[in-house]
């Protein structure tokens, strides 16, 4: 077996774009990119004359590279309408898959995914890019140690002013996405926080979801935003804008606020660990500053000094090491269920206004 795992990477936008090709140039040594696959077929070209030596093909069917034994795994980089039925089909062809966050609109169809990479024997690992963060394997890590003593409670923001992406798109349309901020943004938020706590079991969730910015879509003023090539005003904005929710489990209870707009000139994005021994403010993606109580009661900041790998890259050599080893790591499907669960019952709660038992 070449020890270059041969693969198609299925969607060729943004997150291909800034994320998964610059990431898989840096593992050069450890894949060949068979297939560049788009339905539009000059963003897949563009990345074929970026990549001229590590892209192979262009293509814009991608049965075309499941139908190639040579190709061992697919990169399912396509909006979240799509990830199922590529996901599947991918497996069904007998290849292993690398699919973005979230895993798909539901849960239910996220269990199905699960079942056939089972029944196929092959890997399926989600997007969950944040659990390869170096903070969050930090914090995990302490946690475990009892560095936090008995976390209690997490709360998280996650905030903008007014950014909700490609308005009338994919994005906004829930039968398409499957949600809004909450799916969008919420889901790498609440699965570190999920991670973090090691695994903690839900018990019951309380949520309200709003989509007030951009009723009327021809008025709404982006400021700062990414997607809007993708906008559609005459399409359908049917999902959340702003998120906030409380969620109990058998270890901390969770509370949130998650805004893709608001009238609030000011962006958080962050993480609270609240521990009886001590508590972290997490900033997304960043670092994390720890405060613990000293003996004689003052408020003590323990600041640690550590580099942030590119966590994609790690993401990315993750999962083509596990198509070699067969590991199941930390972001195979089995293990993001719960996330995808709980988004499902967040949602269920604000559709329903009341409660949610698991
Ligand atoms: N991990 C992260 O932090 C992160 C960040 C951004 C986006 N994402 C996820 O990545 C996915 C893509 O988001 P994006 O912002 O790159 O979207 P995008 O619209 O920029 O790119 C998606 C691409 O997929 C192509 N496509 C659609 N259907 C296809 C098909 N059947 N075959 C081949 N190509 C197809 C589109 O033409 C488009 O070029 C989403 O699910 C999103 O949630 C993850």
């Amino acid at each position: 077996m070449d020890k270059k795992v041969c693969v198609a990477i299925i969607g060729c936008g943004r997150i291909a774009t800034n994320g998964h090709f610059p990431a898989l140039s840096n593992l050069s040594d450890m894949v060949r990119i068979k297939y560049a696959c788009d339905i539009i077929e000059s963003k897949a070209q563009d990345k074929k004359n970026q990549y001229s030596n590590l892209v192979e093909n262009v293509i814009t069917d991608y049965k075309v590279a499941l139908q190639d034994e040579e190709v061992e795994a697919v990169f399912v980089l396509t909006p979240n309408y799509a990830h199922y039925t590529i996901s599947m089909d991918a497996l069904k062809a007998g290849k292993h898959v690398f699919c973005e966050k979230p895993i798909t609109v539901n849960y239910k169809l996220s269990c199905e995914m699960a079942e056939e990479a089972k029944k196929q024997g092959k890997i399926l690992n989600i997007g969950v890019v944040n659990r390869y963060n170096k903070s969050v394997e930090l914090l995990e890590s302490m946690n475990k140690d009892g560095v936090f003593g008995n976390i209690y409670h997490v709360y998280c923001s996650f905030r903008s002013y007014r950014c909700i992406p490609g308005l009338g798109g994919a994005f906004t349309n829930k039968a398409e996405s499957g949600g809004g901020v909450l799916i969008d943004w919420g889901v790498h938020f609440l699965d570190l926080i999920l991670y973090i706590l090691g695994g903690a079991k839900l018990k019951t969730v309380t949520c309200d979801a709003y989509s007030e910015m951009a009723k009327d879509m021809k008025s709404y003023k982006y400021l700062g935003m990414w997607a809007e090539e993708t906008k559609n005003l005459d399409g359908v904005n049917d999902v959340d804008d702003f998120i906030s929710g409380h969620i109990r489990t058998d270890k901390a209870s969770i509370s949130f606020n998650g805004a893709w707009a608001q009238n609030i000139g000011q962006d958080e994005m962050f993480i609270d660990f609240l521990g009886d021994k001590a508590g972290a403010r997490l900033t997304y993606g960043g670092h994390f500053t720890l405060w613990s109580t000293s003996k004689e009661g003052e408020l003590q900041t323990v600041t640690y000094n550590y580099n942030i790998p590119n966590q994609m890259e790690c993401e990315d050599r993750a999962f083509l090491t596990a198509v070699r080893t067969g590991e199941k790591t930390k972001t195979h499907i089995d293990n993001i269920l719960e996330s995808a669960k709980l988004l499902d019952a967040l949602y269920e709660s604000s559709e329903k206004k009341e409660e949610i038992r698991f």
